[in-house]
């Protein structure tokens, strides 16, 4: 049995995360491949307690929130992602660790080595085999979660933080290119979707064959 694959999307506000997901399983079940759909935070009961109470009341200090995040992690990982990849199933992840690495590390300042030691005990050694950040100019992305009607607190931010966001994840896509495909979401959904999948296969498919 070959073990699963694992796939994040990644992206500031309102980039197409949740829409591009869906559609790339819808795909992947295509071809013969069982997938599965998870999201961060949540995926877990633990999980999904966690962001809501991170959506909520947003803590005051960055340090509370990282071990949240992380807390819902290590049941997200040994709960639902680990399992699935041992029996062979792939899973995409909405969001993963690099919207820590941005938002808490980037954006609000904590320590990348702080960031990454907790990595190592959430995560190691199933880190994403692709992860596909998600890039449209800042002010587009909060229009789309305006026009979707849902805005949440981190979409009611000021224009500034949205464009170092975009900053962060576009950081990530040049320091690790083996991992990272940085796709164009300025296009229609279905465009989007097309790269999408041609980086899949590029990546992956080839080798899961
Ligand atoms: N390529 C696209 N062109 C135009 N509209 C889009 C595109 N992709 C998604 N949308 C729309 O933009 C809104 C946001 O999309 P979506 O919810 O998938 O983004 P997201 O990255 O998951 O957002 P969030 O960060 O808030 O979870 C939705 O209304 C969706 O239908
Ligand atoms: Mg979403």
């Amino acid at each position: 049995m070959k073990r699963g694959k694992f796939i994040t999307f990644e992206g500031g506000e309102g980039v197409g995360k949740s829409t591009q997901a869906k559609r790339l399983a819808e795909r992947i079940k295509r071809n013969d491949i069982s997938v599965i759909v998870t999201r961060e935070p949540g995926g877990t009961p633990v999980g999904e307690d966690v962001r809501g109470l991170i959506l909520k009341d947003r803590p005051k200090d960055p340090v509370t929130e990282l071990l949240l995040f992380a807390a819902a992690r290590a049941e997200h990982m040994t709960s639902v992602i680990r399992p699935a990849l041992d029996e062979g199933t792939w899973v995409i992840s909405d969001r993963f660790i690099d919207s820590t690495r941005v938002y808490q590390g980037k954006l609000y300042g904590l320590e990348p080595e702080f960031i990454s030691l907790l990595e190592r005990y959430t995560v190691a050694p199933d880190f994403p085999d692709l992860t596909l950040i998600l890039d449209l100019p800042a002010g587009a992305g909060v229009e789309r979660a305006q026009s979707r009607g849902t805005l949440s607190r981190y979409d009611a931010e000021r224009i500034e933080t949205h464009e170092a966001l975009r900053k962060g994840f576009l950081e990530i896509a040049t320091d690790e290119p083996k991992r990272c495909v940085l796709i164009d979401a300025n296009l229609p959904v279905s465009s989007v979707e097309t790269a999408v999948w041609q980086a899949v296969t590029a990546h992956l498919l080839a080798e899961a064959r």
